[in-house]
């Protein structure tokens, strides 16, 4: 029985093993204090029949032993392990940190904010969750405009689950920036709105649920449609090279008369024709006009002594012509691959 006993504590102990002084000392205790199991194992030997007490009490004496030696040697090996972390290297450099990269949109964002602070706008921000006034009210959206029907705009439920009509929604154009500017501030205003806009569009290549836009607002006395011109040429100047042309095409917008769209030579064939342009030699990038009369009433702001240009353009279109980034979604997807090719930019 006692031999059974001491060979199974001998495996035991042969494989003790601990991570720290704590638990080293918790198997000194489990085995060899006084109330240990080898101890425990010295009181039975006194019931051992004398002719047996010479060899168990050797086998005995070799368990304690093994225990020591097995409690030694790992004390040894923490010793060993605290010593390691001690002399750690605190002059040594840090680990390289794998830089991240701007993303496009907001490169692009920020040399278009750029270009147009040159000339005396700010920027001015506001909620991507909008009321129907700011976004199409106050812009001189007929009620039964087209704009606001479901197909294009986002509504906000006010209630989970309960479609009731609603005056809530997502802002389609950050138009609705330059309404809340109009209605706190008087002329001169001199303002660019950056943002992101909503419409409701199946998800492709090029058209996506979401997108930015920056949108441009300049209203004082006097201010002329060869203002806006002048301004939008200075831009296409800096932003696509010196030797851009633009050309305005009459256009409509219910919040600006006249209106216009703007294109500017082909930046990738340079104005002779290529599949880009669709061998048209232009590429449109903005809408624009003179802001109607009925918005700067509807603001506030005395249309008979002030005038005012707008102009709005999508971030991701500029980015296109800029980058050539054939698939609008790859702005979206937050894919590593293609964010770090604009880490040199
Ligand atoms: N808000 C228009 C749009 O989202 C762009 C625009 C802005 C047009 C200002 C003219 C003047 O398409």
């Amino acid at each position: 029985m006692l031999r059974d006993k001491i060979d199974e504590l001998l495996e035991q102990v042969q494989q003790m093993s601990a991570k720290n002084t704590e638990e080293i000392e918790a198997l000194r205790i489990k085995y060899l204090s006084k109330k240990g199991e080898i101890t425990a194992l010295f009181n039975d030997f006194r019931n051992v029949a004398p002719e047996e007490k010479r060899e168990l009490g050797q086998y005995l004496n070799k368990l304690k032993t093994v225990a020591q030696d097995r409690l030694e040697q790992l004390k040894e090996q923490a010793e060993a392990i605290r010593e390691q972390e001690d002399k750690a290297d605190l002059t040594r450099s840090a680990d390289p940190i794998v830089l991240g990269s701007r993303h496009p949109l907001s490169l692009v964002k920020e040399e278009i904010i750029d270009i147009f602070s040159r000339i005396g706008f700010t920027v001015e921000e506001g909620p991507e969750v909008e009321d129907d006034k700011h976004v199409f009210g106050m812009l001189n959206f007929a009620p039964e405009h087209p704009a606001r029907d479901m197909q294009d705009t986002f509504f906000v439920e006010k209630e989970v689950g309960v479609q009731k009509p609603t005056d809530i929604l997502l802002r389609t154009h950050t138009s609705s920036v330059q309404t809340r500017v109009m209605t706190s501030q008087q002329p001169p205003i001199r303002v660019l709105c950056p943002g992101r806009v909503y419409r409701n569009e199946a998800i492709s290549a090029r058209a996506h649920c979401f997108f930015h836009q920056i949108e441009g607002l300049y209203i004082d006395k006097q201010v002329s449609f060869a203002d806006l011109r002048q301004a939008l040429l200075y831009f296409a100047k800096e932003m696509f090279g010196a030797d851009t042309k633009i050309r305005l095409r009459p256009s409509y917008f219910p919040f600006t008369e006249p209106s216009a769209e703007m294109d500017i030579s082909c930046n990738i064939c340079g104005g002779t024709g290529c599949g880009f342009c669709k061998q048209t030699g232009w590429v449109e990038i903005l809408g624009c006009g003179m802001v109607d009369p009925n918005v700067l009433e509807s603001c506030g702001i005395d249309s008979k002594e002030y005038s005012g240009y707008a102009f709005g353009m999508g971030v991701e279109r500029i980015a296109n012509l800029k980058y050539r980034v054939k698939d609008l979604r790859l702005f979206s997807e937050n894919d590593v691959r293609f964010l770090q090719q604009f880490q040199a930019c």
